[in-house]
Order: C-alpha cells, then structure tokens, then sequence
C-alpha cells in the first residue's frame, strides 16, 4: 500500500547540509500497522513528511496503492491534498480558534466534490462516536484535555477515510497511563478500519504493543525490519538490540563454530566459553558480543542440575524491587550483570546464585 524506495532528503540550513533521509526503503501492506522506530534526529518525521508529500526528496521513489505519488526519475508529483493520506502531527496542530466539530469538518469541506451539509454532520459526529468525544462536539478546542485534543486529531485524520494513516509520535503529550490506554485504542481503531498506518515513535513500547512490523531507524536509515518478536528476540546488531529494550553485553575474546550451519557458536569471554545462537548477520571474524535479555537468565535453585551448558556461578551485589518483578544485579568474574525474576523467587544481596544462559536467548553478534 506504501511503497518507499531508496528515499534520500538533505536540508539545507543556511551553510549546512543535513542529510536526513539517507537510502530509506519500506513496504507497508494494505491494512498493515508499521512503526518507525528510532532516536531523535534519525529522520523518523522526515521520511513520514515525503510520504504526506510535505517535503520533496531528493532521490528515490514513493508510490501509495497503485499511484506512484513521488518519483525523482520521473519527475511524477502529486500533490499532499491529492494523496489520500491522513494525518496526526507530532504537536497534534488542532485548531485552537474552532470547535471541536469544526475542526474535525474541516478536511470534508475540501474534498472534491464537497458533501452535503447533512453529509458533513453525518460523518463528523460519526468519527467523534468513533474517538469517544461524541459529547465534546461544540466545545472550543483548547478546552479539551491533552488525551482528548490527542483524539480530535485522530479524529480529523480519519474523517475523510483516508486509505493511508500517518501518526508521527501521537501519544508524546500525555500521561503514561493514557499513553497506555490509547495505544490499544489506536491499534484497535486502526484495525477495525482496516486502515494503513504508519506510526513514528521513540518509544520501544509503543512500536512493540501496537506494530505488526517494526523498522528501526539509525541516522536516515531503516536497519531492521521485523515482527516486534523478531526485533526483540532476533536484533541484528548490537544497535537495535541496545536500543529496543535492556540487555547484557559480554565481550568476546574469540569465536568458534559449534555446528557447521554457522547457527551455534562457542564464545570466548571473560566468563569463560558461552555457546551461542549466531544473528543473522554474523561474522565469525570480526569482534563479537555477547547479549542475553535480563529475563532470559535463569537463576538455578540451590539443589538443581547445573551440569548443561551455559552455567556460571555469580554474586549479588544489588536487588531493585519493581512491583511485578525483581532486577537482581549480581557479578560473575567481575563483569556486572542483570537478571530479572518474579518477585517471590528474589534472593537476597551478597548471597552465590547459579543462572542459566540458555543457548537459543544467547546471541552472538558483530560489536
Ligand atoms: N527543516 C529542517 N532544516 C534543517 N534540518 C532539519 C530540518 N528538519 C529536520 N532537520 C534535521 O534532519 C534530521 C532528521 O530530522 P527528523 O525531524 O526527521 O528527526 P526525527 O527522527 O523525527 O526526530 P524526533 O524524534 O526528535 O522528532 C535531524 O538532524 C534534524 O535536525
Ligand atoms: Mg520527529
């Protein structure tokens, strides 16, 4: 439904030159739900803003169902109001000046031809049904509150039906327990629509909760692009491992292969040899790491079997309670290391413990 092809954008800032988009190349499918996932700065809102047709790259091609919307090859341009697309800005931009129902009007009173009066009625008060605000409609909108004025935006995007969502950090300005309540909300909406979106953030958890695939961006470049399962369990590198969620970092000294399909490898480090799951893009010549989840390590109780691969002695210096779980800090060999565990199973600080590397949660990367 989205087709990105090799996308290349450079501002110009005075004397400088910003290269923001550098190569970047997506396929989002009909009704799918992607999300741009990366630091600020990567080009997450430059690439959603060629898209929309609001910034004019300098190479590549972009192409939304069958319409090839941008092509510098060609020179094929359609304009943002002829392409179909909704969109929330990462500063929601609602109209302060207007009501909440005028707001939501206003993309109807510019499609081509223009609806009926009734039309319009019909159609604003359905999309606010649809975002909860059906009681809101003749309030100013700057009397709404942040997760409301958030859903009058969304409201505005879908009121024309767009075949294209686009959601540049929609949930930024709120509270974290909005924030998780309207992640569902946007995902199920978005569903129920069968609409095409495509969500920016740089948040982890909101590419994880409410993707079907996310990319990883890295200075104007997607790096990964998986299900939130493969990004989690299967990161590439050592980037997109750091950057989605927390994991421990062993340095290797040397490298073997365990099996000849190059998918078990024995590590050197300073723990002594941990066998490995290789990632995709391993190199078994080049300077490699180790990283394992803080969840995936197991911590063996005191009369268990200890005797399978991956099994090392450590000590715990520190014990972090989480409410739901437990961060237990402990060393093995002196490389500081995490685990996390169910709050009843915590052991105390500066006792032994033993854990469990298992081999498939151990990857071996490139550093
Ligand atoms: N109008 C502009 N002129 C010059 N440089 C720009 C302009 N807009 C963005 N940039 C630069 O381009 C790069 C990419 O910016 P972009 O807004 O796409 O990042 P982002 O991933 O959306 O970041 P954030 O998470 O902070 O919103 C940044 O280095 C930014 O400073
Ligand atoms: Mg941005």
């Amino acid at each position: 439904m989205i087709k990105v092809d090799n996308l290349w954008l450079t501002y110009h800032s005075g004397k400088e030159r910003v290269p923001a988009a550098r190569g970047v190349t997506l396929d989002v499918k009909q009704g799918q739900f992607v999300t741009l996932l990366g630091p600020s700065g990567c080009g997450k809102t430059t690439t959603l803003r060629c898209i929309a047709g609001l910034e004019q790259p300098d190479e590549g091609a972009i192409t939304i169902g069958d319409e090839l919307v941008f092509s510098a090859a060609s020179g094929a341009w359609v304009p943002p109001f002829r392409r179909n697309i909704g969109m929330v800005f990462q500063s929601y931009a609602i109209w302060p000046h207007m009501s909440v129902f005028d707001n939501v009007a206003f993309p109807l009173l510019h499609l081509k031809p223009r609806p009926k009066k009734a039309q319009i009625q019909e159609r604003v008060l359905r999309v606010l049904d649809l975002v909860q605000l059906g009681n809101y409609a003749n309030r100013p909108a700057p009397h709404l509150s942040g997760g409301q004025q958030q859903r009058l935006a969304l409201a505005r995007a879908l009121v024309a039906e767009p075949r294209v969502l686009l959601l540049d950090e929609p949930l930024s300005n709120l509270d974290a327990k909005l924030r998780d309540e309207m992640r569902i909300e946007i995902r199920d909406l978005a569903k129920r629509l069968n609409v095409t979106t495509l969500l920016v953030t740089h948040e982890q958890i909101e590419a994880l909760t409410m993707s079907d695939v996310v990319a990883v961006m890295k200075d104007g470049l997607i790096v990964q692009a998986g299900t939130p399962t493969e990004i989690y369990s299967r990161p590439k590198d050592l980037y997109v491992a750091q950057f989605v969620g927390r994991t421990n970092l062993i340095q290797a000294r040397r490298t073997s292969l365990e099996s000849a399909d190059k998918i078990r490898v024995s590590v050197e480090t300073d723990l002594g040899a941990v066998i490995c799951t290789a990632s995709a893009s391993y190199d078994i010549r080049l300077p490699t790491t180790v990283a394992i989840r803080p969840e995936d390590i197991e911590m063996l109780d005191s009369g268990e079997d200890g005797s399978s691969d991956n099994v090392f002695e450590g000590r715990v210096e520190k014990v972090v309670f989480l409410g739901e779980s437990v961060d237990c800090f402990f060393q093995v060999q002196n490389i500081p290391l995490v685990l996390k565990v169910h709050p009843a199973r915590a052991p105390a600080s500066g006792v032994n413990i033993r854990v469990r590397f298992p081999v498939a949660r151990c990857l071996a990367m490139p550093v």
